[in-house]
């Protein structure tokens, strides 16, 4: 068994994620890397002894390595907001990674520079070894199981997002053809997200043609460049769109589509297919549905 500290914002949440990681074994929220001993909330509520809101998970290697988690703990922390996390503020959630074995440091920083390549910004996150940890007050552990109206930092997608993806990857397992992935890694996403439309489109002759989808019939072919999926396509990156009607050049191949985001599928370097994903409402897709759809996106 080996263990890590994650300074993530408000502990409930974060603990009520990584219990969810498959692979963990026991996650504990608590309070790390201050200047006093056995700190009370009230006293860490106080934001003057140092310590921050972090959450001790302890993990089977055999199951799910360092990386992972780390990566997994950026899908759920804002590396660039100093002394916040959502609408929590104070140095007590400041986000951080705290290691005890410096075997660890390595691992972590290249992890911390893929983020901090993506983002074109330096983190403020920070990446230290652990000096020392508190479990917090029982009424603490296990809070949102407890209470499962109470405040989550986190958006609620988060959870079935993080379980979509595990089932995802295990059930596409070694299955070797892209098309028959897309097809079933579709068909998970629309029964767990319940979007109005999920498809893939791959890059084909130097166009994207329809692939496997779930939804109503949709357009076969799309020039590079035109509609959300071919401006995903040329500009190698994930689009949101809150309203349609207001993205210049979108295909619409259904009128009761209102929102849409398109995630780049990558293999090699090339864009090889644009994940798509429409739905009946406005505003549906966010930064959080971005993180979450490239990841499965990168699953095919
Ligand atoms: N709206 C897309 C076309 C594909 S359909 O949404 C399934 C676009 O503008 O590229």
């Amino acid at each position: 068994m080996k263990e890590i500290y994650f300074a993530g914002g408000c502990f409930w949440g974060v603990e009520h994620f990584f219990k969810g990681v498959d692979g963990v074994v026991e996650a504990t929220p608590g309070y790390a890397n201050g200047n006093t001993q056995n700190p009370t909330y009230k006293e860490v509520y106080t934001d003057t002894t140092g310590f921050a809101e972090t959450v001790r998970v302890r993990y089977n290697p055999a199951r799910v390595d360092l990386a992972f988690l780390t990566r997994m703990f950026f899908t759920v922390t804002d590396p660039l907001t100093l002394n916040r996390q959502g609408h929590d503020e104070g140095t007590r959630y400041r986000s951080g990674v705290f290691f005890k074995d410096a075997e660890d440091r390595p691992v972590l920083e290249a992890v911390f520079n893929a983020v901090s390549a993506k983002l074109g910004v330096p983190l403020v996150t920070q990446l230290e070894s652990l000096k020392n940890f508190y479990p917090a007050e029982e009424y603490h552990q296990n809070y949102l199981d407890k209470n499962p109206e109470g405040y989550c930092h986190l958006p609620l997608k988060t959870f079935a997002y993080l379980r979509l993806y595990q089932d995802a990857r295990l059930y596409l397992g070694e299955e070797t053809d892209t098309v028959a992935r897309m097809a079933n890694l579709c068909a998970l996403i629309a029964k767990k997200m319940h979007f109005f439309w999920t498809g893939f489109y791959r890059v084909i002759d130097n166009q994207l043609v329809l692939g496997p989808f779930q939804g109503t019939a949709a357009c076969f072919r799309i020039g590079f460049g035109k509609g959300v999926c071919g401006t995903a396509w040329k500009e190698r990156k994930t689009i949101v769109v809150p309203n349609v009607e207001e993205f210049p050049g979108h295909i619409a191949c259904s009128s009761e589509s209102k929102s849409e985001i398109v995630v780049p599928v990558f293999k090699n370097g090339e864009v090889t297919a644009v994940l798509d994903i429409d739905d009946d409402h406005l505003s549906t897709f966010d930064n959080t549905d971005a993180a979450w759809l490239e990841w499965l996106a990168a699953l095919v």
